[in-house]
């Protein structure tokens, strides 16, 4: 099969799947969380190495004050069931955002996650909490400005250069990127990282996303033609 090592996922319409139930959105999120454990080991087990995962975006502060807070509590209950079993099986946990403006309790429970399974060297689980990539590129342009100003840099940058300044300068471009719950835009993620990236939007909502789906996603992406800008001879 085609090469998929890495896998990006905008994990959308919690809300909707809680409402259509009749509960709180934030049911939804807390089965939303549930599922990323078990995609994780799906996608561990069908051979992805990373999987980054959109949690909480740097527009997401718009939604209520308590959604919000529930969403900032989610971690500490997600690490606290499920920690042990990632570091079981290997997985190494890489949180990426501007984690500085969290609140102190959440920023503990990610850092630790981080620290616990650094040295582990199965499925990078990467989950993006406070993310917004025109922020990320915004963030790396001004750090080369600095280096640059300091004598560190010079102005000879190129595109490899410049990946090192981003977020997630330790992880190869994203392969495949889905969304779920039927919506087909790209909400500000990964901009740079999905310059190549075969993209698909599946009707299922996260709470509903299951390995399953996955497989379906990765057998279409199977059959895509990934030219990026040659020609294929055929
Ligand atoms: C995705 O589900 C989770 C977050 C953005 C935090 P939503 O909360 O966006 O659910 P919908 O799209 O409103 O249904
Ligand atoms: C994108 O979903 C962010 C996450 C999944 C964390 P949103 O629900 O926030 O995106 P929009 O507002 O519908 O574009
Ligand atoms: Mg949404």
């Amino acid at each position: 099969m085609k090469e998929c090592k890495h896998v990006a996922i905008i994990m959308d319409g919690n809300g909707r799947w809680a409402k259509a139930q009749g509960k709180p959105r934030t049911a939804g999120h807390l089965v939303g969380s549930d599922n990323v454990r078990t995609i994780a080991i799906a996608a561990s087990e069908m051979g992805i190495k990373y999987l980054t995962l959109y949690a909480f975006s740097t527009e997401n502060w718009k939604r209520s004050k308590d959604e919000v807070s529930y969403i900032m509590k989610l971690p500490a209950i997600f690490f606290k069931k499920y920690m042990q079993e990632f570091l079981d099986r290997g997985y190494r946990m890489n949180i990426i955002g501007e984690l500085d403006v969290l609140p102190k309790s959440t920023q503990k429970v990610l850092y630790d996650a981080m620290e616990e399974s650094k040295n582990n060297t199965g499925l990078n689980l990467n989950i993006c909490m406070n993310y917004g990539s025109q922020r990320e590129i915004l963030l790396a342009a001004r750090k080369y400005a600095e280096d640059v100003k300091n004598g560190i840099a010079d102005l000879n940058l190129d595109e490899a250069g410049f990946e090192k300044y981003l977020m997630t300068k330790d992880f190869p471009p994203v392969d495949l990127l889905i969304r779920t719950s039927g919506e087909e835009r790209i909400s500000n993620y990964l901009l740079w990282q999905i310059a190549y990236a075969e993209l698909e939007f599946v009707p299922e909502s996260w709470p509903e996303f299951t390995p399953a789906v996955l497989q379906r996603c990765l057998e279409e992406y199977s059959h895509r033609d990934r030219r990026f800008g040659g020609v294929t001879n055929e």
